[in-house]
């Protein structure tokens, strides 16, 4: 339930999360969920809520009316304006993100449509972005974040964008590989390294961005972050917001299938595994029939989607699976031929909430 201090956001202990322009009433980012995890009602809800919502843009055509079985990157293109519209309509002064994967092959266009239709932070993880000023630049107000796991990864950003562009990035998500969901941006070797959670890099960024940039931008954490507690021991670090994913899953606005959903209700610890992504990224989700089955053999009935990675290693070697098919499947509810992407945090998912009852039990007391 709301009560006057969620409302009013009137929480004098809690940092102020500033995005370029944009100022959340709470510094909560949800965080992008592909394939249509968080599109425009699980988004809109949280800008409605006071947090940041990100609808995640890839392959969002695919289960749009948009789709005829043979334009994929045009119906990507139109479903991403027809989400941001809809999650705008739900909140039309929230503070709405999308999330763009640098790996994939349209990463370009839906940088470019994010901007032109409306949205107000850019999100850029799954490599560096080190072009995406460049695609915004007709669009100043538009903040831009890229999605980094090292202080080494927000230093090459920072150096291109520098020389090529003359301005730096707005804030910097740093995640971590060993809780995150979805694909994680560190080798497999390194996922559970001390080098690359919270506690380390949190406050090098922190440190690098006050020292060496001598600027104000904030650092927001993510990665197995769930409750008030989670949240303020980040602050401690020196963030100045969290990214949230997994617990926003089970909501009523969450925008995958409810049989997604029940994924998440029924995990426990042991099923929250490391796979291999055919993008060449380790990814985290739950175990289920399809993950027993690829590890057997692709599966026959997949084949390329529409050539949506720069590097797949199921397009290229048919290694692994088509990841399009994979994650569509799981979010239409087809969990047993679906990746079912999810962070570390899924056993702790015991019922579906509200995304305004999240925002209370986080931000009362
Ligand atoms: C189902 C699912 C799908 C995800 N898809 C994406 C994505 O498309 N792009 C991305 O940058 N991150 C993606 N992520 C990562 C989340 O945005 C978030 O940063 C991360 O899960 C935070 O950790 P948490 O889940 O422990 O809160 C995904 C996470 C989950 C659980």
């Amino acid at each position: 339930m709301m009560n006057k201090d969620v409302s009013t956001g009137n929480n004098p202990s809690l940092p102020v999360l500033k995005i370029g322009k944009h100022t959340p009433r709470f510094p909560v980012v949800q965080g992008g969920m592909g394939i249509r995890v968080s599109a425009h009602r699980l988004a809109g809800a949280v800008a409605k809520a006071g947090g940041v919502g990100t609808i995640a843009s890839v392959a969002l055509g695919l289960a749009s009316k948009h789709y005829t079985g043979k334009n994929y990157f045009e119906a990507n293109k139109m479903a991403l304006t027809d989400e941001l519209t809809w999650a705008r309509q739900a909140a039309p002064d929230g503070i709405l993100a999308v999330n763009n994967m640098v790996a994939i092959t349209d990463y370009e266009d839906m940088v470019r449509t994010s901007a032109e239709s409306g949205a107000n932070v850019i999100i850029c993880g799954a490599g560096l972005p080190m072009q995406l000023p460049e695609f915004t630049k007709d669009f100043p107000d538009v903040a831009l974040v890229p999605i980094v796991s090292s202080v080494k990864a927000a230093r090459l950003i920072v150096r291109k964008w520098e020389k090529a562009y003359g301005r730096i990035p707005d804030a910097f998500v740093m995640e971590a590989p060993s809780t995150a969901g979805g694909h994680l941006g560190a080798k497999p070797e390194e996922v559970y390294s001390p080098e690359f959670t919270l506690e380390a890099v949190v406050p090098e960024l922190v440190e690098y961005i006050a020292s060496e940039l001598k600027v104000d931008i904030p650092v927001i954490a993510a990665g197995g972050i769930w409750s008030r507690e989670d949240m303020l021991a980040a602050f401690a670090l020196g963030a100045k917001g969290v990214q949230m994913g997994t617990r926003f899953v089970c909501t009523f606005e969450c925008d995958a299938d409810d049989a997604f959903k029940q994924m998440y209700l029924d995990a426990t610890e042991k099923d929250v595994e490391l796979i291999k992504s055919p993008v060449g990224l380790p990814g985290r989700a739950i175990h289920n029939k399809f993950l027993e089955d690829v590890a057997i053999a692709p599966p026959a009935k997949h084949k390329c989607v529409a050539n949506c990675l720069k590097h797949c290693g199921f397009k290229v070697g048919k290694q692994g699976f088509c990841i399009a098919t994979a994650l569509s499947a799981a979010h239409k509810g087809d969990i047993d031929h679906g990746l079912v992407f999810s962070g570390s945090n899924a056993p702790l998912c015991t019922k579906i909430v509200s995304v305004e009852d999240i925002f209370a039990d986080l931000f009362t007391g």
